[in-house]
C-alpha cells in the first residue's frame, strides 16, 4: 500500500508505543536503511516510519545511512516527511521537556553524504536551501503541538557531528552563531529530502541543556533520560493530532 506520510524517529524511538503493522525491508541503490520501513497506524491512518538509529538503537548519528533512509521512504510512496529529533537546548526560554519546530539550521557536520547525485554523469545542481525546512509542514506541526495543549518554539538547529557531545567552547560558538538548539541528525536528512522534492520538517524535543548551559543539577545523560521519558507522552499526543491532519491532505 502506498503511504504518503513518513516519519523518521530518532533516539526517542524505543519508548514510542507504536502500533506496527507490516515491515518492509527495502534495499536501495545507496545500501540498507537504518530499519525496515514500518507501517505504523494512528487510528485509521497509516504512516511509513523509519527508526533513524535502527530498531536496536545502535547506529550512531555519523553512521546513519541517511541516503538509504530517505530513498526507502520515497520508494515507499512517502511524499512528506516529519522527523522527531531529540535536541540539546542553548536557550533558557526553551527548557528541556519543551517542543520546537526549527526554522533554520547551521551544518557543522563533515564527511556525510549530502547528495544522491555523486556520479560524474549526474547533472550539477546547486539546490536552493534558503529555507531548509518546509514552511507549510512546519506550521502544521506547530499547530498540532498547540492543539495538544503545549507551547512551541522555533529557532536555529545547529547540527554537530557527534557521536560525542559538545564542549562548552563549542556551545559558546554555536550560541554566537545564533543556534537555539543542538542535535546531530538534521543534516544531511533535510537536504536529501529536499533533493527528492519531499517536504520535510522537524518536531524537536529538548532533552537536555547543552554543555555548560542550565542549572539543572543533573548531568547531561540523566537529563536526557528524564526528559526523553517525560517527552514521550507529549510527542504521542502531537502525533495523534498531526497524522490525521496530514493524511487527510495527501
Ligand atoms: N548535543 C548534541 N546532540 C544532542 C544533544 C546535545 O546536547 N542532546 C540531544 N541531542
Amino acid at each position: 500500500m502506498t503511504q504518503e506520510v513518513g516519519l523518521i524517529i530518532g533516539s526517542i524511538h524505543p519508548g514510542m508505543a507504536f502500533n506496527v503493522g507490516s515491515k518492509s525491508s527495502l534495499k536501495t541503490p545507496f545500501g540498507l536503511p537504518s530499519s525496515p520501513v514500518l507501517s505504523v497506524s494512528f487510528g485509521s491512518n497509516r504512516v511509513a516510519c523509519i527508526a533513524r538509529h535502527g530498531e536496536d538503537s545502535n547506529i550512531p548519528p555519523h553512521a546513519v545511512n541517511y541516503r538509504a533512509n530517505l530513498w526507502a521512504l520515497h520508494q515507499h510512496g512517502v511524499r512528506q516527511c516529519v522527523a522527531l529529533n531529540a535536541v540539546g537546548t542553548l536557550d533558557s526560554g526553551f527548557p528541556p521537556g519543551e517542543l520546537a519546530v526549527p526554522d533554520q539550521l547551521i551544518d557543522y557536520t563533515w564527511d556525510r553524504k549530502q547528495t544522491f547525485r555523486d556520479s560524474d554523469t549526474d547533472e550539477l545542481v546547486h539546490l536552493d536551501f534558503t529555507e531548509p525546512f518546509d514552511i507549510i509542514l512546519s506550521e502544521r506541526i506547530a499547530a498540532a503541538v498547540k492543539a495538544a495543549g503545549f507551547s512551541i518554539r522555533s529557532g536555529v538547529y545547529g547540527v554537530t557531528q557527534g557521536p560525542r557531545l559538545e564542549t562548552v567552547a563549542e556551545i559558546n560558538r554555536l550560541e554566537r552563531d545564533g543556534c537555539t538548539m543542538v542535535g546531530m541528525t538534521a543534516m544531511p536528512e533535510a537536504v536529501l529530502a529536499r533533493e527528492l522534492g519531499m517536504p520535510y520538517a522537524i518536531c524537536a524535543l529538548a532533552v537536555n541543556y547543552a554543555a555548560g548551559r542550565g542549572d539543572e543539577g543533573l548531568d547531561i545523560h540523566s537529563q536526557m533520560e528524564r526528559y526523553i521519558t517525560e517527552g514521550l507522552g507529549r510527542l504521542s499526543a502531537v502525533l495523534d493530532r498531526l497524522v490525521p491532519d496530514l493524511c487527510a491532505s495527501v
